[in-house]
């Protein structure tokens, strides 16, 4: 039976960039919140600011989700206080390097944050989400997804397993209180890292750029809508789609070639 204690939508990366972009989106529109980011990166502040701004609820809980036991952790302190209705899967990482010059702590946390532990927190928060009338799952996959990319290989190879885990199981919950959208983002300028990036990609890299306030509040308004595939950029999704592999793959790994060697 659905409770009557608060309701929440879970944030994971809400400390920065498109995270904190859809704390605020969901603040504006009376949502309470459980942010969730990496230890001692002020997140502390920021909720208590959002929370203030918006008159709304939003508690914090720091963690580094690239380890595996920290993300059941997570799971098992919401399930025991909180009733979610939402879960905005969006922490991620990634990062541009020939892949055997790559640390195996590189490829390790790109693996644990984008595709283990979004699947182990859904998973594990899937009974509070199925007990709520009408609960939603909006995982943040990326452009990248459509293509593989050299010299970004497991980047790219996650937002498809993001992208081909959130169809899927959007399939499996048809019938359910619980609808799964996924999103697709072209660049954003979200951190410093990113915007240099961005910068060095040219051509390329500005053609779907976005801001992530846009981003965030297009997303929450598919995902409310229920569209199980939210379109940002649906000119640059029909040219990625339209482009054959064989022209796309050495074209993109160029570009990204570049931005490392200049
Ligand atoms: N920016 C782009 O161009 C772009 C394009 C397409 C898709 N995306 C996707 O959009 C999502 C958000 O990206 P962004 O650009 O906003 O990234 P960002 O600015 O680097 O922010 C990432 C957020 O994730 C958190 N995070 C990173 N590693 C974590 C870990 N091990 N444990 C817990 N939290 C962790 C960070 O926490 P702290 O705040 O504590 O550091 C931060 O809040 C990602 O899934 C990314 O792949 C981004």
């Amino acid at each position: 039976m659905e409770s009557k204690m608060k309701k929440y939508a879970l944030v994971t990366g809400a400390g920065q960039g498109l995270g904190k972009a859809f704390s605020y989106e969901l603040a504006k529109r009376g949502i309470n919140l459980i942010m969730v980011s990496l230890p001692g990166e002020n997140l502390k502040e920021l909720s208590r600011e959002i929370a203030r701004t918006f008159s709304i609820d939003a508690v914090c809980y720091e963690t580094d989700l690239s380890v595996g036991k920290n993300v059941l952790e997570l799971a098992s302190w919401v399930n025991r206080d909180h009733e979610v209705t939402m879960l905005i899967n969006n922490a991620g990482t990634g990062g541009s390097r020939k892949f055997q010059e790559a640390s195996p702590e590189y490829i390790n946390t790109i693996i644990q944050v984008n595709v283990t532990a979004t699947s182990l927190l859904t998973h594990q928060l899937m009974p509070n989400l199925l007990r709520q009338s009408q609960s939603y799952i909006l995982n943040v996959s990326s452009m990248a997804a459509f293509s593989p990319i050299g010299y970004k290989t497991v980047y790219p190879a996650s937002k498809t397993f993001i992208h081909s885990f959130s169809r899927g199981l959007n399939a499996e919950l048809r019938g359910t209180s619980v609808f799964v959208s996924v999103v697709n983002p072209g660049a954003m300028k979200t951190n410093p890292e990113i915007t240099e990036r961005v910068e060095k990609q040219g051509k390329l890299g500005k053609l779907t750029l976005l801001e992530p306030k846009e981003v965030a509040e297009k997303s929450i308004n598919g995902m409310f809508r229920k569209d199980s595939v939210i379109m940002l950029n649906p000119f640059s999704w029909l040219v990625l789609s339209l482009i054959p592999i064989w022209i796309k793959l050495p074209l993109m790994t160029r570009a990204i070639k570049r931005e490392i060697y200049g």
